[in-house]
């Protein structure tokens, strides 16, 4: 069986750090055998939330965009890998307004109680969060990883792992850091070798 590996880059700079290390890591899952896609959220037309609650009563959202094509994509998918660099200490716009569309998911598991992952379905469904950031600071990610788990948890994802890479300014790009491309191949190697055991 070939594992299918999908990519979500929330960037809004085409090519830049983020996408170009989200890139890496669908190489490296490609070097293993993995089938990948790779979807800019950007290219995408999809609203935020309305927040009319209309999913809480029948479990589907009345907004029919480009959001719910993506998630009935991620929960056909076995590994996911989200992409954001660090906007004002958090995720980017475009990926947030994406992450607040799993409503209509959460009402399904939480409210109507639909929708239901075993853990052996999550155990066989990993997710990697990929970011970057301008500043060296260690806690810049910190803002992003409560959202990610969420997302994660709602979809039946297991947070496997993070490509994170901070400092960019000093280091004058995604290319010139001294670990994180190499880090991004091989992690993409072994979540899918991890999948196929
Ligand atoms: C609007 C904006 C806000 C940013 N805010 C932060 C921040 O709060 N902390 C930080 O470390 N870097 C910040 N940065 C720098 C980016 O995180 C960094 O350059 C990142 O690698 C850009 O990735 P990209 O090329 O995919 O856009 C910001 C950049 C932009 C454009």
């Amino acid at each position: 069986m070939t594992a299918t590996v999908l990519g979500i880059s929330g960037s809004p700079h085409r090519h830049g750090n983020t996408e170009t290390l989200l890139d890496r890591f669908l190489e490296g899952a490609q070097a293993a055998g993995a089938s990948v896609d790779k979807v800019v959220l950007k290219a995408l037309q999809y609203s935020p939330c309305r927040g009319c609650n209309s999913c809480h009563k029948d479990g589907e959202c009345i907004v029919k965009d480009d959001a719910i094509v993506l998630y009935e994509r991620i929960m056909t998918s076995d590994c996911l890998a989200v992409a954001s660099p660090i906007y004002t200490m958090g995720i980017t716009a475009e990926l947030k307004g994406f992450i607040d569309r799993e409503q209509y998911l959460w009402a399904q598991k939480f409210i109507l109680k639909t929708l239901y992952f075993s853990d052996d379905h999550i155990r066989r469904h990993k997710a990697i969060f990929i970011s970057t950031a301008g500043l060296g600071w260690d806690n810049v990610f910190d803002g992003a990883f409560p959202v990610i788990t969420a997302l994660f948890n709602t979809v039946g994802f297991e947070y496997y792992d993070n490509i994170i890479a901070n400092d960019l300014d000093r280091y004058g790009g995604i290319r010139q850091h001294p670990t994180a491309m190499n880090e991004a191949f091989e992690k993409g190697q072994k979540v899918v070798r991890g999948w196929k055991n």
